[in-house]
């Protein structure tokens, strides 16, 4: 079930074009605190989501922008795809385009949460916001939530040259500004620290589960196969095998022209671990360090980061 990603497409290339044309300063707006890009989210887009109804069979993949959200997206959908397709009969009423909603819970239009109600089948839905923003039902109907966490160090080198690539974002004339910014809760979707702060009360719950970047890159089998268990879906060795293909950097760069458009060649950069070490000082290093350790080192997600193995020198 190759899913359409024409409206993908279509929302992120008015992005561009309208991001282009905008001051860095007009880029971003507040939400109960929180900045998002003007060209993706809207009050009005926000009051809405208060009426989304999750179902409990829904995926929700929570991630912090740059975590790895597109690549673990794409392997729940082809999961679930590659599940779905055996159980249902293929002769479908409505067009894949159709049923295409822009995957991210947040960014869309007010319609949005009305036409999720009809989709036919199990939803993945991705999102960047943090527990207290999400739509109460998500928890209430216990909704699966993966939880995916990226070592903080190479979360912002990601989204350093991610900002400077995309439009849609403010972009940083050095490296040492941005690493101010990432520190002082100035992201698009919040701080780092504050989202995996708030996400740590969850992490134990029984419909969550976390996995991070790091684990997923070092064995991608192990992950796919794990993310498949937590959501009951069973496939042969075959099927699994062709998911965790499909999901390799080289797999996904190569299609991205397809699958993001414009956005493909700034979203798949590096795809690996510890770039960061190209980028930090050592006093940033020692910034980050202190903050992660007063902060996020003694919780459950904490030591799920393996923060001496990935972020030390
Ligand atoms: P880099 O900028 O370090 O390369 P998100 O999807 O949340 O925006 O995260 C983007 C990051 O995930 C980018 O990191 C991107 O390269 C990486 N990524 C995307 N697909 C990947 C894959 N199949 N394998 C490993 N990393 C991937």
């Amino acid at each position: 079930m190759e899913k359409s990603r024409k409206k993908f497409i279509d929302v992120i290339d008015k992005a561009i074009v309208a991001g282009n044309t905008m001051d860095r300063d007009e880029l971003l707006f507040s939400y109960k605190g929180v900045l998002y890009p003007v060209t993706l989210c809207s009050l009005e887009v926000f009051r809405a989501m208060e009426s989304f109804e999750a179902r409990s069979d829904d995926v929700i993949l929570a991630g912090y922008p740059k975590s790895g959200t597109n690549w673990v997206g794409q392997i729940l959908n082809d999961l679930v795809a590659t599940f779905e397709k055996k159980r249902r009969d293929e002769e479908k009423s409505v067009s894949d385009e159709e049923l295409e909603e822009f995957p991210y819970l947040e960014i869309g239009d007010t319609e949005k949460y009305e036409r999720m109600k009809k989709l036919p089948f199990r939803r993945v839905i991705l999102t960047h916001l943090a527990p207290g923003n999400l739509p109460k039902s998500i928890f209430k109907n216990k909704a699966k939530i993966l939880l995916l966490i990226r070592n903080p160090k190479d979360v912002a080198t990601s989204f350093f040259h991610f900002s400077n690539a995309w439009s849609a974002l403010p972009s940083y004339e050095t490296w040492d500004d941005f690493f101010v910014a990432f520190m002082t809760e100035k992201m698009p979707w919040g701080s780092y620290f504050n989202y995996l702060s708030e996400w740590n009360k969850y992490a134990a719950d029984e419909n969550v589960m976390t996995i991070t970047y790091e684990e997923l890159k070092e064995n991608r089998d192990m992950g796919v196969k794990n993310i498949a268990s937590f959501l009951g879906i069973s496939l042969t060795g075959e099927e699994l095998r062709s998911v965790v293909e499909r999901s390799s950097f080289q797999s996904m760069k190569e299609n991205s022209l397809k699958t993001h458009g414009a956005l493909g060649s700034m979203l798949f950069r590096k795809g690996g671990v510890s770039d960061w070490k190209n980028l930090f000082s050592e006093e940033q290093n020692e910034k980050m360090d202190k903050v992660f350790e007063e902060r996020i080192a003694r919780t459950k997600l904490g030591a799920k980061l393996k923060y001496e193995v990935y972020c030390k020198a």
